[in-house]
């Protein structure tokens, strides 16, 4: 794992983890991360991931975008197309069909693929697989899966029996993901709900990632202002760090109220037309340089926007593709612009894989973070109608102690 996205603290939430891993040799469970945005769901699911892989697990991923909750089957395509033709001869060749017109791998001729084909299909897949070793569906924000991927993943889930399946997602806390609706009538589904990072966890995290530690004052407030959302705490610690390098002096630290004015404090050292350009990158599902090149007019001008966005730590590029440092970056530049009157000339192109973004992907944070301060803990917790823990399974919520991040 690269440096900068090294783990810190949440000790309790990885033995949670790992303690489930475990679990799946002997069935098939559930382990849903969740919390408000940027209290680092992705972070620890993305461990979980890393540990299953080192167990020698099956994984199978996904990470749904707001942006892609209209496209049918998306995720399904990343969950499970790489892994077709290995188990194609276990699969029934209806289902099969279903499943190749499903993630677009055959012509369709007739009707759209049938829903129960395609969900019978995961199912084979998932036993295929499983009848070799333990499988892990690792999805991170449920809540943006596309609906079919969704219903036929949950189809998938309820049927499972003995079977070594297990699920490891992540959703926002605002409401319950398709996915996982009604799946604790047949599955052991299991929670952890992520609270804050401790003080002494927040100096790591800035101490990691900016490379150098604030004074003992300046940290307390950057932990009080983000209510120990290590999101909020990075972007506080950037925009007092970033001034020539040095931390600045705790009379003078403004506290934004939010993340919208988190995000703007964010932007404002860039020049208008670079925030013009920005919004254009936000507004696609799946920008490349070649595309907000065309939606913008101006080559060059671009070009240089981006490098200036690049530099300044909001966006990254990868070969031609490109994305924000975090995603909520662009859903709330995006809100703002959408709904501001700082909207640029440009349009970005609709339809397609590349719609723009739906509205409801704007994240806002004010109000995640005063459930931060209210002092959400770790905790693991049962959903309602969930069965009884399996004999050997350990019991009791994780963090109703004190806190284990420093
Ligand atoms: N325990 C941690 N150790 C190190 N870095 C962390 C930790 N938790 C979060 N971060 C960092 O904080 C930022 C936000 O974390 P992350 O993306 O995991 O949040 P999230 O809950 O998934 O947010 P969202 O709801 O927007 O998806 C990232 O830059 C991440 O690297
Ligand atoms: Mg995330």
């Amino acid at each position: 794992m690269q440096v900068d996205k090294q783990l810190i603290g949440r000790r309790g939430e990885l033995a949670v983890v790992a303690e489930f891993l475990d679990s799946l040799a002997n069935g098939p469970g559930a382990l849903v991360i969740e919390g408000e945005p940027g209290i680092g769901k992705t972070t620890l699911w993305h461990e979980g991931l890393h540990r299953a892989r080192a167990r020698s697990l099956r994984t199978l991923s996904c990470r749904p975008t707001g942006a892609e909750v209209q496209l049918s089957f998306a995720a399904l395509g990343d969950l499970v197309g790489g892994v077709l033709s290995e188990t194609r001869s276990n699969i029934p060749t209806p289902q099969m069909r279903a499943l190749e017109a499903a993630l677009l791998l055959a012509e369709v001729e007739g009707p759209a693929p049938d829903q129960r084909a395609v969900a019978l299909g995961v199912l084979s897949v998932l036993r295929a697989l499983s009848s070799a070793g333990t499988v892990l569906l690792a999805i991170d924000d449920a809540q943006w899966l596309d609906e079919p991927t969704a219903g036929v993943v949950q189809f998938a889930l309820r049927r499972l029996d003995r079977d070594r399946v297990g699920l490891l997602t992540t959703q926002r806390v605002d409401q319950e993901a398709r996915v996982l609706l009604d799946l604790a009538r047949t599955l052991e589904v299991d929670r952890i709900r992520l609270g804050p990072l401790s003080l002494g966890a927040i100096h790591d995290l800035l101490y990691h990632r900016l490379g150098a530690s604030p004074p003992r004052p300046t940290l307390a407030r950057i932990h009080d202002a983000s209510g120990g959302n290590p999101f909020l705490a990075l972007e506080l610690g950037r925009a007092l760090h970033d001034r020539g390098g040095q931390w600045t002096p705790d009379q003078a630290l403004p506290v934004p109220t939010g993340l919208r004015e988190l995000v703007s404090l964010r932007m404002k050292p860039l020049p208008a037309r670079t925030r013009g350009t920005l919004l254009v990158v936000a507004a696609l599902s799946q920008p490349t340089v070649a595309l907000v090149k065309s939606a913008s007019g101006a080559a060059h001008q671009v070009l240089l926007d981006l490098q200036r966005a690049s530099r300044a730590g909001v966006i990254e590029q990868e070969d031609d593709r490109l994305r924000f440092t975090h995603p909520l970056l662009g859903s709330v530049l995006y809100s703002q612009g959408h709904n501001g009157p700082t909207a640029p000339a440009t349009q970005a192109p609709r339809g397609g894989a590349d719609r723009p973004r739906g509205a409801g992907q704007a994240s806002s944070t004010s109000r995640a973070r005063t459930r931060s301060r209210r002092g959400c803990r770790p905790r693991r917790c049962r959903q309602k109608g969930e069965r009884k823990r399996r004999p050997g399974r350990r019991g009791g919520p994780v963090g109703t102690g004190p806190h284990t991040d420093a």
